[in-house]
């Protein structure tokens, strides 16, 4: 293990940003301190050379002298010996490292109150005491924690878990007590100097942190730290994302192909490197280190899920690839318990196919009916059409909240109303909407909600399911495999509860942690934020097309989010896309895996521009004066 090397100058200007001190210590938690960088180098040393379990070794004497300005107060002899980890006996097995011990080291006072003891952090202890809910994950305090989640969280499975000492923050007691220790001493006037450079440090500074922790990234996990963009900036959004800096055929990147995919900032895809530089392993299945890392990593990725969309429970939090295998997973657990012979299943002419043929798969096995709700030339669904729809046969309504081709926002609580008052459960597929609209689950009552990661800045190949749990509960397995059994013999096997159930195997444990970033920076900015810039920059945009020639929008309903499906008169869409794409604008064209709802229009495919909160008007005046060129054939574009 790597150690902790002081810089040249023992003392650095340390930032009030430390996980869990302004909580504690909220007077020092506002103005760089001088510190002993020596003496606290020496105390991470100790700490991350630890493993779980073991006792942490102290420096001797460190009783820190603050008093002195920048003379250093520690021998060079006093310096921590790189001591390797003692292991309490090999083949140990895990209850051992579950029992809570003393350290064996007589500790100076100041340290001895509050150094972290197996025992007390370790959450299947805290389970015991009924106060596990709010444990930190590893490097994460509770700022990270929405504040407007409702709800509790509920203990991940005894049997799930391993645990360690990075359940919290190494070292976190005795570096606040240290601090406050420094607090009592004043502020040093050394500490404005020594603060000049502007940097802001997670631990102790980037070159001291641990294990090829750089700067970029120390400062990309203090995601204790505030929003940098007070209200909504988009500039200062904007370069979170680097790669709206690309150039595409000699002219800056416009992406408008949002409801494809989004791009993703730099908190995501640090998070992701962080993770398989500092925490790479398989969940729930071991006792080492790197296990327990993941496995807080992971589970406190579906802690910000269920936060995210207002679950009342982590446990309603299922992780899978994304929206589409979500609604695969619902059909073939739900629809296979619930829906039989005669049973009708209801979706909306708006849906995506990955709403619609998993449904047709069902039914074909099961003699279910697929029922279709109509909408009208605006492309809203026509709610007295839908109320006819749904009688006592109804077993399940699946609806999107945002029309992936129109961008339509469809009036999600009263098609759950209606459904529910016919005793019809409800699916929400909320892909498209998640990035602009928020998705609050229990308000509108939905019994399950699907959304991919990918349409949220987060990474592809994950995205999850939202489902009330006792219904979730209620649900057969749909996959077969490790992780998600409590016990297998050849006469029978038993399941885990919800979520675990649904997920055999190993998952996308990286891009689970990725995906968690992603919601945590959405949540930062703030979707109500979000949603305004996004609303005020649709109805710009909307106006300005209007003005190109020629130019037609598919998708017209009073509420509408992100999308602005569009004909231009003479030309194909295909052509269109080229063309904007020759002048560096990002569009998708075709059907949009939507084809019922293009063909209610009569139409087989658009132009589908579709917006995100890092786009600008600029980019729409770009959008626009390249369509007017295209429309007045000053393009280079075939005719149709
Ligand atoms: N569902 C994605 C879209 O609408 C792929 O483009």
């Amino acid at each position: 293990m790597s150690t902790l090397t002081p810089t040249s100058d023992p003392f650095v200007a340390l930032s009030g940003d430390l996980p869990g001190v302004t909580a504690i210590a909220p007077e020092i938690s506002t103005q760089p301190q001088l510190v002993d960088i020596t003496k606290l180098g020496d105390l991470a040393n100790a700490f991350f050379r630890s493993l779980p379990g073991e006792d942490v070794p102290i420096p001797h004497d460190p009783v820190i002298n603050l008093g002195s300005g920048r003379t250093p107060v520690l021998e060079p002899d006093l310096k921590i010996a790189a001591t390797t980890p003692q292991p309490k006996g090999s083949g140990a097995p895990i209850t051992e490292l579950t029992q809570p011990h003393e350290p064996s080291l007589a500790l100076p006072q100041g340290y001895s109150a509050s150094l972290p003891k197996v025992g007390a952090t370790d959450p299947r202890n805290s389970i015991a005491n009924g106060a596990v809910a709010r444990t930190p994950f590893y490097f994460f305090g509770h700022a990270t924690e929405f504040p407007d989640a409702p709800g509790g969280v509920k203990p991940v499975p005894l049997e799930n878990l391993v645990t360690s000492q990075s359940q919290t923050f190494p070292g976190q007691a005795q570096v606040t007590a240290l601090l406050k220790e420094i607090a009592n001493t004043g502020r040093q006037p050394e500490a404005q100097e020594a603060n000049a450079s502007g940097q802001t440090f997670y631990f102790l500074d980037s070159s001291a942190a641990p294990v090829e922790f750089t700067q970029s990234e120390t400062l990309a996990y203090k995601e204790i730290a505030p929003s940098a963009h007070p209200q909504f900036d988009v500039n200062a959004v904007r370069r979170d994302f680097p790669i709206l800096q690309e150039r595409v055929n000699g002219n800056q990147l416009v992406w408008f192909d949002n409801g494809a995919t989004t791009q993703k900032p730099n908190q995501v895809i640090d998070r992701i490197s962080y993770f398989y530089k500092h925490e790479n392993s398989n969940i729930h299945r071991a006792a080492h280190e790197l296990a327990a890392r993941s496995t807080d990593a992971y589970e406190g990725a579906r802690d910000k899920v269920a936060k995210f969309l207002g679950a009342q429970s982590k446990d309603e939090i299922i992780f899978v690839r994304g929206a589409t295998e979500g609604i695969n997973l619902i059909a073939n657990t739900f629809g296979r318990q619930f829906i039989g012979e005669g049973d009708e299943i209801v979706v909306s002419l708006l849906e995506h196919h990955a709403n619609i043929v998993p449904w047709q798969m069902l039914a074909r096995s099961v003699g279910a009916k697929i029922r279709v709700i109509p909408v009208d030339d605006s492309g809203q669904i026509i709610l007295d059409e839908y109320q006819k729809l749904v009688n006592d046969r109804t077993k399940l309504v699946a609806v999107t909240q945002v029309s992936n081709a129109l961008g339509t926002v469809t009036p999600i609580p009263e098609i759950i109303d209606i459904a529910h008052r016919r005793g019809a459960k409800v699916l929400v597929d909320g892909a498209q909407s998640v990035a602009h609209l928020r998705a609050n689950v229990q308000p509108i009552d939905a019994d399950f909600f699907v959304f991919s990661g990918h349409k949220v800045f987060g990474p592809t190949g994950i995205g999850a399911v939202y489902g009330k749990l006792d219904l979730l509960n209620q649900l057969p397995p749909w996959q077969g495999g490790g992780n998600m059994i409590s016990d297998v013999t050849f006469e029978r096997t038993l399941y885990h509860d919800a979520p675990t159930r649904f997920e055999a195997g190993t998952g996308n444990i990286a891009d689970a942690v990725g995906l968690g970033a992603a919601l945590d920076y959405v949540q930062r900015l703030g979707i109500e934020n979000i949603a305004k810039y996004e609303h005020d920059l649709l109805g710009y945009a909307t106006q300005e097309l209007l003005r190109v020639p020629g130019l037609k929008l598919i998708g017209t309903a009073k509420e509408k989010a992100s999308v602005l499906s569009l004909t231009l008169a003479g030309y194909s869409n295909q052509d269109v896309g080229v063309a904007l794409n020759r002048e560096g604008i990002a569009v998708r064209t075709g059907h949009h895996c939507a084809q019922p709802i293009l063909r209610r229009f009569g139409l087989e495919s658009t132009v589908r521009p579709t917006l995100a909160l890092y786009n600008t008007c600029e980019e729409v005046d770009r959008l626009v004066a390249a369509l007017n060129r295209i429309a007045r054939g000053q393009s280079e574009i075939r005719g149709r």
